[in-house]
C-alpha cells in the first residue's frame, strides 16, 4: 500500500472538549428504535423488495416491536409510493406505530411526500440536506449560508403543509453527511431548523445526526454527539437520533458511544443491511444491551424465524459469524471451550444462580430460540472429551466415567480428523455404541452361575474365545470380580478391573441400565466397555467383556 499519503482525516472535532460520555460504562436504557430497513436497507439491495415482500417485512418489524418505521422515500419511486398507499389504505399500520417518510429539502419532493402520507395517523416527515464540507464544495457548490437556507426553507415548508393539512405530523431533520461537517456549523443549521419548528413537550422534533460515511473512530463521533446534545436549542423538546453507517466497521460502537453521549434514538436495520457496508445492526445493538441486563424493548426470541424471513425478503445472507444471529455464533468446537461450557451448564443446574455467566456464551442461546444441542456443542477434530461427554449426557442420557469420556473424546476426534467432517449428535452416539457397547468378539460369555459364599462370590462361567468354548470356576469379592477372575484364568489374561459405574437409562430406554467398566492393561493404559441390559449384572458382564475385547 503505497498511497496512504493520498488520504487525510475528514472529520472535525468539536471546538471544546466533549468527553463526559467516557465516564459512563454502559447504555442504561433502550433508545427509541427506528427501523430504516424499508428505505436505507431496501435502497441498497441488488434487487429491491417488491410490494408483497415490503408488506411482509413491515409486518415482521411490527412483530419485533418497532414503533417507528421509515417506510421509504415515496417521492422518489413508484414502488415506494404504492407501498405507502397500500399500508395506509389497507389499514396495515397499527395505532401505536408511527411511519416515517424521507424527503430531500426540495419543494416538489416535499409536496409529493405530503400527498403520499395522506390518511396516515402517525407520521414523521424526515427532511434532510447535505452539510459536509466536501458536499458543499463538490456537489452543491454552495456556501454555508446557502446550505443553511435549504434546510430552513425545507423546515418551513414541512410546517406550512402540515398546518394546511390540519395534521400534527412530527418532524425530523438530518444534516446529511454530519460526520464530515464542522460541528459548530452542523449545530448552527440544526438550531436554525429548530427555530422554525419551535418544538414543544407535546410535539418534540427529531434531530438526526447521521454517520452518512464513517470517517473517524467512535469516540470522535461520541464527542460530536455530546457537543450537539449540550448545545442544541429546545434540547428538552428534541429527540436526538443517531443514524450510523458502518464504513469502518464501527456502526455498533458509534451507536453505543453516541447513546452514552446523550442521544435518545437509533435509526438502523436488521443485521446491518444498508448502503455500502450497511447501517448499524439493530439486532446486535439491542442484544448487547440485553446481555447487560437492559430490556431492549425489541423481541428477538424467534431469531431463526426472523433470519429466515429476512433472507427470503431481501435475498441477503446473514453471515455465520454475525453477532447473536449467525448460525455459528454459539457453536463451540474447541475442546477447552466445550469443557468450560459443559461445566458452566452443570453449575447453572446445580446452583441455579440469578444471573447468566456461563463461560463463552455471552447470552443464553435459548433466549433467542436456539438450542444447546444443535447450536452450542459441535464436534469436529478440534473438540475434546467435554463436548462429546456433554452430548452423550444431555442428548442420550449417558453419564460416562471421566476417563472413559476422554477415550470417547479421542475416538470422536480421530474419526472427524480422518473424515474431515463435523460429527452430529446421532453420529457420536452411533460411534459410542460401535466402539464401546456390547462387543462380543473375540470373547463372549455364554452362561454364568453364582453362588454366595461366606467370603464373597463363587462363579461358574462358560465363555468362548475365537470359537473355542470353556467353563471356568473362580471366586471374587463380588459378582463382577468373580467373573473377571474366571475370564483371566480361562485365557491367561493380564488386566486389573479399575473402574465400574452404572446408572439407569432414562433417555434412550426407560427400563434398562448401563454399566461402564474400565480395565488397566499391563502397560498401565485403560480399555473401556459398556453394557446395556435390563438386568444390571448382565449389563456389567457385557461391559467387562467389551473392555476385554477392546484391549
Ligand atoms: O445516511 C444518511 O445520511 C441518510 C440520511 C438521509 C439520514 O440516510
Ligand atoms: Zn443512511
Amino acid at each position: 500500500m503505497k498511497n496512504s499519503s493520498k488520504y487525510k482525516r475528514q472529520y472535525f472535532l468539536p471546538p471544546v472538549e466533549c468527553m463526559d460520555w467516557a465516564k459512563k460504562d454502559y447504555v442504561e436504557k433502550a433508545p427509541v428504535w427506528c427501523s430504516v430497513d424499508l428505505r436505507d436497507g431496501n435502497q441498497a439491495l441488488v434487487i429491491p423488495m417488491n410490494l408483497e415482500q415490503k408488506i411482509e417485512f413491515f409486518k415482521l418489524l411490527v412483530k419485533i416491536g418497532f414503533k417507528e418505521i421509515e417506510v421509504g422515500f415515496p417521492a422518489a419511486s413508484e414502488t415506494e409510493y404504492t407501498f405507502l398507499r397500500t399500508l395506509i389504505e389497507e389499514n396495515l399500520i397499527p395505532d401505536d406505530v408511527t411511519i416515517q417518510v424521507l424527503t430531500q429539502a426540495r419543494e416538489h419532493i416535499i409536496k409529493k411526500t405530503f400527498e403520499a402520507v395522506k390518511g396516515a395517523k402517525n407520521v414523521i416527515v424526515h427532511v434532510y440536506n447535505s452539510t459536509s464540507l466536501s458536499q458543499r464544495e463538490q456537489v452543491f457548490r454552495k456556501s454555508k449560508e446557502e446550505i443553511l437556507q435549504i434546510a430552513v426553507e425545507g423546515a418551513k415548508l414541512l410546517k406550512e403543509l402540515t398546518e394546511e393539512a390540519g395534521e400534527s405530523y412530527r418532524f425530523e431533520y438530518s444534516p446529511e453527511s454530519f460526520t464530515g461537517t464542522e460541528p459548530e456549523y452542523a449545530l448552527e443549521v440544526c438550531n436554525a431548523v429548530l427555530e422554525v419548528w419551535k418544538p414543544t413537550k407535546e410535539r418534540k422534533a427529531i434531530i438526526n445526526l447521521p454517520v452518512t460515511v464513517q470517517h473517524s473512530m467512535p469516540h470522535v463521533y461520541a464527542s460530536q454527539v455530546e457537543y450537539m446534545c449540550k448545545n442544541l436549542k429546545y434540547r428538552e423538546n428534541v429527540v436526538v437520533s443517531l443514524h450510523p453507517h458502518n464504513d469502518r466497521g464501527c456502526g455498533v460502537a458509534d451507536s453505543e458511544m453516541g447513546l452514552l453521549a446523550g442521544a435518545d434514538r437509533i435509526e438502523g436495520t436488521l443485521f446491518g443491511n444498508g448502503e455500502r457496508t450497511g447501517n448499524v445492526d439493530i439486532v446486535t445493538l439491542a442484544l448487547n444491551m440485553y446481555s447487560q441486563g437492559v430490556e431492549p424493548n425489541l423481541d428477538f426470541t424467534h431469531m431463526t424465524d426472523i433470519c429466515e424471513q429476512y433472507e427470503s425478503f431481501t435475498g441477503m445472507k446473514i453471515n455465520e459469524r454475525s453477532p447473536y444471529s449467525g448460525a455459528l455464533v454459539f457453536a463451540a468446537f474447541s475442546g477447552s471451550h466445550q469443557d468450560a461450557i459443559a461445566k458452566g451448564m452443570h453449575w447453572l443446574e446445580e446452583k441455579k444462580p440469578e444471573h447468566w455467566t456461563v463461560p463463552y456464551l455471552p447470552i443464553d442461546p435459548t433466549d433467542l430460540g436456539r438450542n444447546y444441542d444443535a447450536d452450542v456443542i459441535r464436534i469436529n477434530s478440534q473438540s475434546g472429551k467435554g463436548g462429546v461427554g456433554y452430548i452423550l449426557e444431555t442428548r442420550f442420557g449417558l453419564n460416562l466415567p471421566a476417563k472413559m469420556r476422554e477415550a470417547m473424546g479421542y475416538t470422536a476426534k480421530a474419526v472427524s480428523d480422518h473424515t474431515q467432517k463435523e460429527l452430529l449428535p446421532e453420529e457420536i452416539f452411533e460411534l459410542f455404541k460401535k466402539t464401546f457397547e456390547n462387543k462380543v468378539t473375540p470373547l463372549s460369555v455364554c452362561e454364568v452361575h453364582f453362588t454366595q459364599t461366606e467370603h464373597g462370590m463363587d462363579t461358574e462361567v462358560t465363555s468362548s474365545f475365537n470359537g473355542k468354548t470353556v467353563t471356568t470356576h473362580a471366586s471374587g469379592n463380588g459378582r463382577l470380580d468373580a467373573v473377571s477372575n474366571a475370564l483371566k484364568q480361562a485365557y491367561d489374561l493380564q488386566f486389573e478391573l479399575v473402574t465400574y459405574q452404572e446408572h439407569a437409562l432414562e433417555k434412550s430406554s426407560s427400563s434398562r441400565a448401563i454399566a461402564y467398566v474400565g480395565i488397566q492393561k499391563p502397560d498401565k493404559t485403560l480399555a473401556w466397555g459398556a453394557g446395556i441390559h435390563a438386568d444390571i449384572i448382565h449389563a456389567s458382564i457385557d461391559a467387562l467383556v467389551t473392555a476385554i475385547n477392546n484391549r
